[in-house]
């Protein structure tokens, strides 16, 4: 019996490879970076350059490079980053012609591999992205969660942080909804170290933090001409670790809603659980009516790309 994790990484493009480099770093498990043949051996190239920096920084993990569904047999948690990012001028919906047709082609392999894995999704348009793959696979809705809102939450406590002059480990902030534009940075729930962050930031200040939010994606597209990558990949590596290790953390993840919040059969940003068995609890905070009515907005649009999907 295997006694390592195996981290299924399915894409290995630059958030794929920071999420090798974090996951071997953490000695979280064994990892298997994959993408499509025409790029096996990049990704075989990227895990051997991974592998021999363990030697030099002191981490022991297999790190390999692969093509081939077979190898991903029983992984314990994959994450999929599979797909193509933006470009400066595009919108994250704008990706799912090309997306969706990689997004159903992943989860049609990991169903038959690894169909008890906890998922990971990470690829845009994220919300649509993790409601295609908990579809295609049919797996239960604690094993499948979409990476955005640690990212957007970090993104927020970062500027709240550098207005407040305060250290950005002191400010604990909640984005909620899709992960598009009309996200929903919940104000009521923002504190540094429980002070209400109303009373160090006005309002005006505030409100333009909440704008460079939304656009906190965007903005680093259009200094890079591609996606940011370390930020994202370490937001996906917290959540795995709250699964790996059990740590139960309340996070603020994509998750499939049955009601919770008023919506049904849909994923959407919401406080979660995360622990051994996966996303173990959706927590229900209590919002303000202006609050509500930005979350309404946002599933609006995440309704109409899944709806888009469903045609596809
Ligand atoms: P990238 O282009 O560097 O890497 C993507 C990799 O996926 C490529 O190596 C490509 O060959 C591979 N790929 C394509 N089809 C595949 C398939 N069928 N199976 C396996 N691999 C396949 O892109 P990057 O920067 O790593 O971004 C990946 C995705 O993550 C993009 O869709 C991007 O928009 C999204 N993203 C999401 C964020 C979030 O908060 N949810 C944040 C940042 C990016």
């Amino acid at each position: 019996m295997p006694t390592r994790k195996k981290i299924g990484l399915i894409g290995a493009g630059n958030i794929g490879g920071e999420l090798a480099r974090l996951f071997a770093n953490e000695e979280l498990g064994d990892v298997l970076l994959f993408d499509i043949a025409a790029k096996e051996n990049f990704a075989k190239g990227k895990a051997l350059d991974l592998e021999q920096n363990g030697a030099v920084l002191g981490y022991d993990a297999h790190i390999r490079g692969t093509s081939s569904w077979g190898d991903l047999e029983g992984a314990d948690v994959l994450v999929i980053t599979a797909g193509i990012p933006r470009k400066p001028g595009q919108s994250r919906d704008d990706l799912v012609a090309t997306n969706l047709p990689i997004i159903r082609d992943v989860a049609n392999s990991a169903k038959k591999v690894c169909p008890n894995a906890f998922v990971i999704v990470i690829s845009n348009p994220l919300d649509a992205m993790v409601y295609e793959y908990k579809r295609v696979v049919g797996a239960p809705k604690a094993m499948v969660a979409g990476m955005a809102g640690v990212l957007d939450s970090a993104r927020f406590q970062l500027f709240l942080a550098r207005e407040a002059g305060v250290s950005v480990k002191d400010v604990r902030a909640m984005v909620l909804g899709g992960h598009g534009d009309d996200m929903v940075p919940v104000l009521s729930m923002t504190t540094i170290h429980g002070v209400p962050v109303s009373t160090l930031i006005a309002k005006d200040k505030l409100e333009k933090i909440i704008e460079r939010t939304r656009k906190g994606g965007g903005e680093i597209v259009n200094l890079m001409g591609t996606s940011a990558y370390y930020a994202p990949a370490s937001s996906a590596v917290a959540m795995a670790r709250a699964y790996l290790h059990d740590e139960k953390r309340l996070l603020a993840a994509a998750a499939y809603l049955e009601g919770e919040y008023g919506y049904k059969d849909l994923f959407m940003g919401v406080p979660a659980v995360i622990g051994g068995r996966g996303i173990e609890k959706i927590v229900e905070i209590p919002l303000t009516e202006d609050e509500k009515a930005m979350l309404a907005k946002s599933a609006k649009s995440v309704q109409a790309v899944v709806d888009l999907c469903k045609k596809g």
